[in-house]
């Protein structure tokens, strides 16, 4: 079939545009809605039987990793080490048996990540990909091919390959927490509702587009803007970061918004925007406390919550962006949503090539 954009002006606005259809064509493939379970494919070893995981990627893959550490260890309570490609095989990683190594690739081709892949495989490991390309060396190599459908991705930024790979990303934790006797069939149905939510949830988000755009104009003035967020919304900050980096080519750095007063609070004046990524739940207070020290400080915050986490707190910010109030579990999906927009309007707004940003390749294949 012909790739077009639509009616979009870029690839990038058109692949963030299709998440709420990729998403659930990707979840409809692990879920078993009669059931109410969560599937993997057939696979030849023992899930039960793996007692540590490994999940090595690049760039917005990386982050997917990230995040499912967070998911893998609350659900399964198996110990999770996630590191960017290029790092792991020159650290001579310990490599035991009972390992899972996963690999998450949109591409299926980046050579850091295949080259970790090879290496885990040459120590004997069982390995596993999350992968968009399935006709890829990765997609080939992996003893379990977990195939994200998120359909071909042009935009070089990574967007709604992103998504379908968190999507993935849970249906592995759920499956492993079973596996390891640690989830009830009653929490798995519970899951199984929540992520069936999670299509309509980021079209939701996607409804904030124009004020998001809005705002862009503002952002597009700074010359450094920072993100804040803790637990899984920390790999979404750094995910925010990447891409307005990426495609706009302002400076932005992600924070664990408690680590923020260990140096970045310096960089603290009018002129930096601090993007405040914090739906309401248990880390609430603690990120508001540290979004507080940088209004202290003069800091122009966007604030990006659901209702109960803006009454508590959108007082005094810059602009806020409301979010459905969502399951933890699939509030990475959907808070991926205003943060993909924001780089992508803010570029826009600066008149950079979105789709194909000065310096980088959609498929890095050289180390
Ligand atoms: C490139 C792209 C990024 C992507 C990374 C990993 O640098 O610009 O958007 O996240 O490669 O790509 P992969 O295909 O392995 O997911």
């Amino acid at each position: 079939a012909l790739i077009d954009k639509g009616n979009h002006r870029h690839f990038m606005q058109k692949e963030i545009f299709e998440q709420p259809v990729v998403v659930a064509q990707t979840l409809q493939s692990y879920i078993r809605s009669v059931e109410q379970k969560v599937s993997l494919p057939q696979m030849d070893f023992e899930l039960s039987s793996i007692d540590r995981v490994t999940i090595i990627a690049c760039g917005t893959a990386s982050y997917v990793g990230m995040i499912g550490k967070y998911w893998i260890e609350q659900l399964a309570r198996v110990p999770v080490e996630v590191d960017v490609a290029s790092e792991y095989r020159y650290r001579d990683p310990v490599l035991a048996p009972g390992m899972l190594g996963v690999v998450v690739s949109q591409s299926g081709e980046t050579a850091d990540t295949l080259a970790a892949l090879r290496h885990m495989k040459a120590g004997g490991v069982t390995t596993a990909g999350i992968i968009n390309v399935p006709t890829s060396s990765m997609a080939r190599e992996v003893d379990l091919l977990l195939p994200t459908h998120a359909g071909p991705e042009i935009g070089v930024a990574s967007t709604k390959a992103f998504t379908c790979q968190l999507a993935v990303m849970a249906a592995l934790a759920v499956n492993l927490a079973r596996a390891k006797g640690k989830l009830t069939a009653q929490e798995e149905s519970e899951i199984v509702r929540h992520l069936i939510e999670a299509p309509a949830a980021i079209n939701e988000a996607l409804g904030h587009d124009a004020e998001i755009e809005a705002m862009a104009h503002t952002i597009a003035q700074a010359r450094d803007v920072l993100y804040l967020g803790r637990g899984p919304d920390y790999a979404l900050a750094l995910e925010g970061a990447l891409k307005l980096k990426e495609i706009s080519y302002i400076h932005a750095e992600g924070y664990a918004a408690g680590e923020m007063k260990h140096g970045p609070i310096a960089l603290i004046d009018e002129a930096v925007p601090i993007i405040v990524i914090a739906p309401s739940g248990p880390l609430f207070e603690k990120t508001v406390s540290n979004m507080q020290e940088v209004r202290a400080r003069g800091g122009k915050v966007v604030l990006i919550s659901d209702a109960q986490g803006l009454a508590e707190a959108g007082e005094g910010c810059l602009a806020t962006i409301e979010m459905p109030k969502v399951h933890p579990l699939i509030a990475p999906l959907v808070y991926a949503v205003p943060v993909q927009l924001l780089a992508y309007h803010v570029a826009v707004a600066k008149g950079t090539d979105v789709d194909q940003p000065r310096n980088l390749a959609k498929s890095v294949t050289v180390e």
